[in-house]
């Protein structure tokens, strides 16, 4: 372990309350972005890695692991079931464990609550739903007790989440969703809480040209503390006991926000209070295509988000 802060997971392990995203905006690495970013995460401290199937990087992820001679056990690594494998979560999940090849998982995740049809990422499969997945990633707990040691779900919400856990036998270790002070997941957050989930945050600096970057409150919160405004964002989440994943490509950037800074009470509800301004709420991760007006399949509603639709 790194000497950063870790929040305990349900399992009773812990996980680093910085990790670092590894999809870099494209599938793969063409142009070797993450291959030389986690040098340089690893140089910085970083010991969580987030990667998925469906960002087509679980080999470099692996590779770059056995590379860095760093100890298995003072890393935590999470991948993510794609949507078109829900109908055969062992065999998807022991695939990427071979890609991976880094002997086990920390975390595996549901990536979305919706399946879609193989070939189509925006074509709901409503052949099988989220609790019948859910009861075969529980049921990797035990056929592959030494593979895999926690699951837990991502992009569930106020919606989804409840009637996941009135309905599941092992509870979520982690639900990871969109999150930065421009989508704050308040009341997921405080779900989780209650139920000892750990949240952790994907996008949480907003994407590139964030406007959450740029934000006036942000921006003096940072002149006060004497950090960037990319710090600011993520000691926000982080002192609000939630993970965060940023992604950067840049080595000062990536060393920059795995050093978070303390703020105080009001500027921590400076940040808060963003939420009650209607035009600073949005969703920033572009996963919403406007043809079929949904994200992989699902409108908003049926995902149980409440932010307006992107206007594209
Ligand atoms: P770069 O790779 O050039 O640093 P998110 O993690 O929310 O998806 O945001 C990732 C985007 O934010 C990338 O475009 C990344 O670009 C940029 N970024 C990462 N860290 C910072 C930071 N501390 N300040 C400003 N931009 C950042």
């Amino acid at each position: 372990m790194s000497d950063q802060k870790t929040f305990q997971l349900n399992t009773g392990a812990r996980v680093h309350a910085v990790g670092y995203g590894c999809f870099q905006g494209a599938p793969g690495d063409a142009d070797g972005a993450l291959r030389n970013g986690m040098k340089v995460a690893f140089d910085a401290g970083y010991r969580h890695f987030d990667t998925a199937a469906f960002y087509e990087n679980e080999e470099i992820v692996g590779a770059a692991i056995r590379d860095s001679g760093i100890k298995r056990e003072d890393l935590f690594v999470t991948t993510k079931l794609w949507n078109d494998r829900h109908h055969e979560v062992e065999k998807a999940f022991d695939e990427s464990l071979e890609r991976l090849g880094c002997g086990y998982v920390d975390m595996y995740l549901l990536h979305w609550p919706q399946a879609t049809h193989k070939g189509d990422n925006w074509s709901a499969d409503d052949s099988i739903d989220y609790i019948e997945t859910w009861k075969s990633l529980e049921k990797l707990l035990e056929t592959r007790k030494d593979k895999v040691r926690a699951i837990g779900v991502s992009n569930f919400s106020v919606k989804t989440l409840p009637h996941l856990l009135e309905n599941c036998k092992v509870t979520p270790a982690m639900n990871q969703v969109e999150c930065h002070p421009y989508c704050q997941e308040n009341q997921v957050l405080e779900m989780c809480k209650q139920r000892g989930i750990v949240m952790s945050a994907y996008t949480p600096l907003g994407q590139a040209n964030s406007p959450v970057l740029a934000d006036p409150d942000i921006n003096e919160i940072a002149k006060e503390v004497n950090a960037s405004p990319g710090q600011v964002v993520l000691s926000w989440n982080v002192q609000r006991g939630v993970v965060v994943l940023p992604k950067s490509t840049n080595p000062a950037r990536a060393r920059q926000n795995h050093e978070l800074v303390q703020l105080s009470d009001a500027q921590m509800q400076r940040i808060q209070n963003i939420s009650k301004d209607p035009k600073r709420v949005m969703r920033l991760c572009s996963t919403f295509d406007p043809k079929t007006r949904t994200s992989y399949g699902w409108s908003y509603e049926r995902l149980g988000w409440t932010e307006p639709e992107p206007q594209v």
